[in-house]
């Protein structure tokens, strides 16, 4: 069988939790190809809201295998929070839950550095979720970074103190002041280690190849977005992974003639957390309602997300870098109400408009050129069939499907699993 890829186009946050944890019944395996807790994946059902971090959105099914493949940078203090939230349901996770041996540790250091480097931009900082995402993947393309495998061995406790004084020199280079105290922090990374070494690691390359073989279904979940690709987001505000479809194939071992569907996931309006550019932002009362009625705050650190009209431009380049063959648009809900819609479909680029995402799309050079659409009134919330959708939606997601040349299979209208449309 095909390994399937379900990614978000925007900036994050687009709602991939809840659409894994919908299609999860239709999967053997779930796997996370990159990222670590900068990830915030919600999920809600049975009047309960769960917030997984590292831990793929499988989890609570109860056949599915899920698997932290070797993309993905892990900081065991938080794997074990995530773990501990998880302990009233049961689960095995020694069957349920494996580890890629070759997945990159987060040390408290990595943490420490991730801040020290933030602290020092001023103004200019990215805006991490200050996980140590950056930091771990550096060591990691620079050779030096401790991987889940290296627990297995001998020496492991003096390649941690190695490591870990190189980066307490580096902190000290950054010349900014950063509080910590190591040992308090060593201990509760230790303690965290002693948790994860009692799951099971796994050469998951092979076990996906193998299950692959063997008729497995495998869907793999992205973190993060196509915008804060380290190679094609919007550099240097990005992550500092392969956030597009290209990341599921390093990220797990999985060749590209194996890829099948890539499920491409969009908010219908857009939302970033965080520093950069995003020239459809709204600093008025349309974003105001958008961020109240869309509880627009991020799911890993709080922050209020900013928010904005949906930029077809910027979702046709995603659609087209990720070989998107199903759309999902998401949170349709929260523009019930809104008189007149807008969407991006050009840019004014230094006074010529373009139809692609130029180089750079600071303010300063972009101003985004809108069609706009009438809205609907309807609340969707309770909304269940395709049949129901007001007229105004389906036109705005008739102009969506058109212009990225991708159909839209699944219209969420709220947060819980079943508040969840197919067409
Ligand atoms: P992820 O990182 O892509 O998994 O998304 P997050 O969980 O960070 O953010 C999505 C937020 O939107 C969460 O609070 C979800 O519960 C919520 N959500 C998801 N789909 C919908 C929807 O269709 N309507 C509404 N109103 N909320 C949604
Ligand atoms: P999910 O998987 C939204 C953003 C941060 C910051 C930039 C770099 O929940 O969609 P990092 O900590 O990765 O070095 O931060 O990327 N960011 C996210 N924004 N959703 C996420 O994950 C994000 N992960 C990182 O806000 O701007
Ligand atoms: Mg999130």
């Amino acid at each position: 069988m095909a390994v399937n890829l379900l990614l978000g186009l925007q900036w994050g946050d687009e709602g991939k939790g809840k659409i894994v944890d919908v299609l999860t019944s239709n999967y053997d395996i779930i796997a996370r190809f990159q990222g670590g807790p900068n990830a915030g994946h919600t999920l809600i059902f049975d009047g309960r809201k769960h917030v997984l971090h590292t831990i793929p959105s499988g989890i609570f099914h109860k056949n599915a295998i899920n698997i932290v493949g070797n993309g993905v940078v892990i900081d065991p203090v938080i794997f074990k929070k995530e773990l501990d939230n998880l302990s009233e349901f049961n689960l095995n996770f020694n069957t349920k839950l494996l580890i890629s041996r070759k997945a990159h540790l987060i040390l408290p250091t990595h943490r420490l550095l991730d801040a020290a480097s933030e602290a020092s931009k001023g103004k200019a900082k990215i805006g991490s979720t200050l996980k140590g995402i950056g930091p771990t993947y550096m060591d990691k393309t620079g050779r030096n970074g401790m991987r889940v495998g290296d627990l297995e061995l001998a020496d492991w406790k003096d390649k941690y103190a190695a490591l870990t004084e190189k980066h307490i020199k580096m902190i000290d280079f950054f010349n900014v002041d950063i509080q910590y105290n190591l040992k308090e922090l060593e201990a509760e990374f230790f303690n965290a280690i002693k948790t994860l070494k009692e799951l099971t690691f796994i050469d998951s390359e092979e076990y996906l190849n193998n299950a692959i073989k063997n008729g497995k279904t495998i869907l793999a979940e992205g973190a993060q977005g196509s915008l804060l690709d380290v190679d094609f987001g919007t550099y240097p505000f990005v992550t500092s992974s392969t956030t597009t479809a290209a990341g599921a194939c390093t990220g797990l071992g999985v060749a590209p003639n194996k890829i099948g569907d890539v499920f491409g996931i969009f908010k219908a309006y857009t939302t970033r957390v965080g520093s950069g550019p995003f020239p459809t932002e709204l600093f008025d009362e349309d974003g105001e309602t958008m961020s109240r009625v869309g509880h627009e705050f991020g799911a890993t650190t709080g922050r209020p997300r900013r928010c904005g009209w949906l930029d077809l431009i910027a979702l046709k380049y995603a659609v087209e870098i990720n070989g998107v063959t199903q759309l999902m648009m998401m949170k349709g809900d929260v523009l019930s109400g809104f008189k007149t819609l807008k969407v991006c479909t050009s840019y004014n680029y230094k006074g010529t408009e373009v139809h692609h995402l130029p180089y750079n799309i600071e303010a300063h050079n972009v101003t985004p050129i809108y069609k706009e659409f009438k809205g609907w009134k309807e609340d969707l919330t309770s909304m269940i069939s395709e049949d129901t959708l007001p007229k105004e939606l389906n036109e705005y997601i008739k102009f969506i499907e058109d212009f990225v040349g991708v159909p839209v299979k699944i219209v969420s209208v709220g947060p819980d699993r079943k508040q969840t449309i197919t067409r």
